[in-house]
């Protein structure tokens, strides 16, 4: 696959936009599930691109975003931005962790997630990206759907280097091989029903990756201080890596497998 270098302007809003995987991933969920669809969780929600999105589709449902108690500002800063919007109302946020969802079991219809498993793996280990898949299962009722989003490593060199550099920039924010979350999903009695491949064929620059490197070392310690996160400084990870972006740039979600499962 050949990746093609973001403008800085396109990179600075590479986040939000994704290359419309987002609106395509509402898209896929609506085609396959219709409008039955009263309760939608977003977990972990973030900024809630997602939800928007979802909720945007699914013009009967309410959707709920679920984060921590810092992504609280930015969400609802996003929904009240879209006063005017039809979904405006139907969105809203709750302060929760993932590992331990406050809502009785059964109660939902379909998650969504759009990345985040990293981050959970971050905060809360391993065991808290297993303990919040238990979670998705007890607050989904029978024949409910679960959809997730996973990011797959690369093998081309900016691939490669996006891998290395997170493997060692000691946040612990990597994701595992698609298995380990379909594995422990079969576990818990869900069935795989579709699994499609959506490309993001873009890369950082060096400058870019020097912005997303800094803040990853910078900022992700002090936002998750209670989790105890850490990393490594930027010194260390530019003076390892910085030549090999300069000379190949940096790719981090240029493949993503959305996968959506069924509680039998
Ligand atoms: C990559 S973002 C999610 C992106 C979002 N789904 C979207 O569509 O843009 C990951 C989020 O997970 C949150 N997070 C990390 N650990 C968490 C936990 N244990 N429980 C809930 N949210 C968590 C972070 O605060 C962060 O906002």
């Amino acid at each position: 696959m050949d990746l093609e270098y973001f403008s800085d302007e396109e990179y600075h809003r590479a986040f939000i936009d994704f290359g419309g995987v987002r609106e395509e991933i509402a898209r896929l969920l609506f085609h396959s599930l219709g409008m039955n669809t009263e309760i939608i969780l977003d977990i972990p929600a973030g900024h809630g691109y997602l939800s928007f999105e979802v909720a945007k589709r699914f013009k009967q449902s309410r959707v709920l975003g679920i984060g921590l108690p810092n992504d609280c500002t930015a969400y609802l800063r996003i929904r009240n931005q879209n006063k005017f919007s039809p979904f405006y109302d139907r969105v809203d946020f709750t302060a929760c962790d993932a590992t331990r969802l406050a809502l009785p079991a059964g109660s939902c219809d379909l998650i969504v997630n759009f990345l985040g498993l990293e981050d959970i793996r971050m905060t809360r280990g391993e065991t808290g990206v297993l303990q919040t898949l238990s979670e998705f299962a007890r607050v989904l009722r029978g024949g409910a759907i679960l959809e997730l989003t996973i990011a797959e490593y690369g093998d081309t060199p900016e691939e490669e280097i996006a891998k290395s550099v997170w493997e060692s920039i000691g946040l612990n924010a990597v994701f595992q091989p698609i298995n380990f979350y379909s594995d422990k999903l079969n576990e818990l009695d869900f069935k795989l029903t579709k699994k499609r491949k959506m490309l993001y064929p873009k890369k950082m620059k060096a400058n870019q990756a020097r912005e997303e490197i800094e803040f990853a070392c910078l900022n992700a310690p002090k936002i998750y201080k209670s989790f105890g996160v850490n990393s490594v400084s930027f010194d260390e990870i530019w003076s390892e890596f910085g030549s090999l972006i300069e000379t190949h740039g940096m790719a981090y979600w240029s493949k993503l497998w959305v996968l959506i499962f069924q509680k039998v």
